[in-house]
């Protein structure tokens, strides 16, 4: 059987593996042999040439050092201060500085020059998300024959915020290259077929451009999940249940609602906070009976961007906090900082609504975590935004409009009106769709597409790309 290669920006670390994607990646190279190759996480002078392999935890990751000006030119530059924000629909929130792009470029040949000698003519390599689009067309301008799949973790961008992108069309081309692009909603596909489809506007100098022919690349949704049954292992283990118990004295009995994301302004979170201020101010009996707590782990904070929706969010949750707290009494707790998989699941499983609630997410796994840690007998019930990837396959949620804080306030009081026999019904859906959508699953179903015509028993592909998106 062929190996595997992962490529991501990020590799594992050690210690237990954070996230189910980890935990499946790990469990897929250990069985089809193979490595993860990436970015060491250390910063230096001059370009570093060698890969370093290392054992961590039984799984082989190979890395690479990267120069501090790539890295920034790369990393908070193009992939966070462009493609991130333009891919959520936030070109409002987007820099453009021309010389980033040339940063971005380098990595990705500097990625493809370091892994070309440690493959075989049979490997199959996977790479993940948007920091790495340009990677298959360096690795082919090398020679690798390889199959190469794509899978991108994010939201794919409508056609408007996509030409908004500096070499958008070298950047389409190089999707072009990849056998398989792997999307996590149906939405984003939808998105893609428009681009090729329609491809891009004259430019400037009314030059055609020419057409990029993704004739031999497959395009399809594979939405990513988590594992829900071991997350519901995790919510009852003794680490969970000492944050239940802590909390669970902070609570006085009252019901929890919560949210946990990254400090990023996809989240949506002040206007999460508003739309708690608008059910207290509504509907004054969930006053002392309710209490919000939010964790959100500081992320990328060199971007001013970020800053600026940390300091949006610490205006927003002080004026909650002015309007409604009374000396014995507080409205909401505001956490900057990160939790263990354990705490959080015992926070999941205590809480009466998990609020998830992005202005737009590519899925958003935190959803799916929320849901396998509940309480069968006495689930809370998951308040969803429309916008995340996860409202395609999460029905059983309540989904509200992130925008409309109206909309929240109301699904929030819905949500902690709501009788068990309800709370039970809606729950045994959700669990169902997240079993249905398991990470597992997921891994391997993405990696028998890209496996070869022959290995698949398929004699031809003349799918160019799935057009079968209603
Ligand atoms: O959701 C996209 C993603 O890149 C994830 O893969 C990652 O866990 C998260 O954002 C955090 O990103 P960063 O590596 O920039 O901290």
């Amino acid at each position: 059987m062929s190996r595997i290669i992962v490529v991501s920006n990020r590799t594992p670390g050690k210690g237990p593996a954070a996230g189910g994607l980890a935990v499946a990646l790990r469990k897929t190279l250990a069985e089809r042999e193979g490595f993860w190759f990436g970015w060491s996480g250390k910063l230096v002078d001059t370009p570093a040439t060698d890969v370093r392999f290392e054992d961590i935890d039984g799984l082989s990751v190979a890395q690479i050092d990267l120069t501090r000006d790539d890295h920034h030119a790369y990393y908070a530059g193009f992939s966070n201060s462009i493609l991130w924000p333009s891919f959520h629909l936030r070109l409002d929130l987007a820099t453009i500085e021309a010389h980033w792009y040339e940063g971005y470029r380098r990595v990705n040949q500097q990625f493809a020059h370091a892994l070309l000698p440690l493959l075989k003519a049979d490997d199959i390599i996977w790479v993940h998300d948007y920091h790495l689009i340009p990677l298959a067309s360096e690795l082919r301008n090398l020679g690798a024959r390889n199959r190469i799949g794509f899978y991108l973790h994010i939201p794919f961008p409508t056609s408007d915020a996509l030409y908004a992108i500096p070499h958008h069309q070298e950047l389409m081309r190089d999707l072009s290259r990849y056998d398989l692009v792997g999307m996590q909603a149906l939405r984003d596909v939808a998105a893609f077929t428009e681009f090729a489809e329609h491809q891009a506007p004259a430019t400037l100098s009314g030059s055609p451009l020419q057409a990029i022919d993704f004739g031999r690349t497959e395009v399809d949704a594979f939405p990513i999940g988590s594992d829900p049954d071991a997350f519901a292992r995790l919510a009852t283990s003794p680490a969970a249940n000492k944050m239940v118990k802590r909390m669970e004295l902070a609570l006085h009995g009252q019901q929890l609602i919560l949210g946990v994301d990254r400090l990023d302004y996809s989240k949506g979170l002040p206007q999460r906070v508003e739309a708690y201020e608008k059910l207290l101010a509504n509907d004054p009996r969930f006053r002392r009976q309710v209490h919000m707590l939010q964790v959100a782990p500081p992320s990328r904070d060199t971007i001013k961007e970020y800053q600026a929706t940390s300091d949006a969010l610490d205006a927003i949750c002080g004026r909650v906090m002015g309007r409604f707290a009374e000396p014995d009494w507080q409205p909401l707790t505001y956490v900057k900082r990160a939790y263990g998989q354990p705490s959080l699941a015992g926070l999941y499983r205590l809480a009466r609504v998990g609020l998830v609630t992005p202005l737009r997410d590519g899925m958003n796994l935190v959803a799916h975590e929320y849901v396998g840690a509940q309480d069968p007998e006495d689930p809370g019930v998951l308040v969803l935004s429309r916008f995340a990837g996860a409202a395609e396959i999460f029905e059983d949620a309540i989904l509200v409009n992130p925008f409309d804080t109206d909309e929240t306030a109301e699904a929030l009081r819905m949500a902690l009106d709501m009788p068990r026999d309800e709370r039970i019904a809606r729950w045994q859906g959700l669990m169902a769709a997240a079993r249905n959508h398991n990470v597992e699953d997921w891994s391997k179903s993405f990696l028998e597409r890209l496996a070869p015509a022959s290995a698949r028993g398929t004699a031809t592909r003349d799918i160019l790309y799935l057009a079968s998106v209603a």
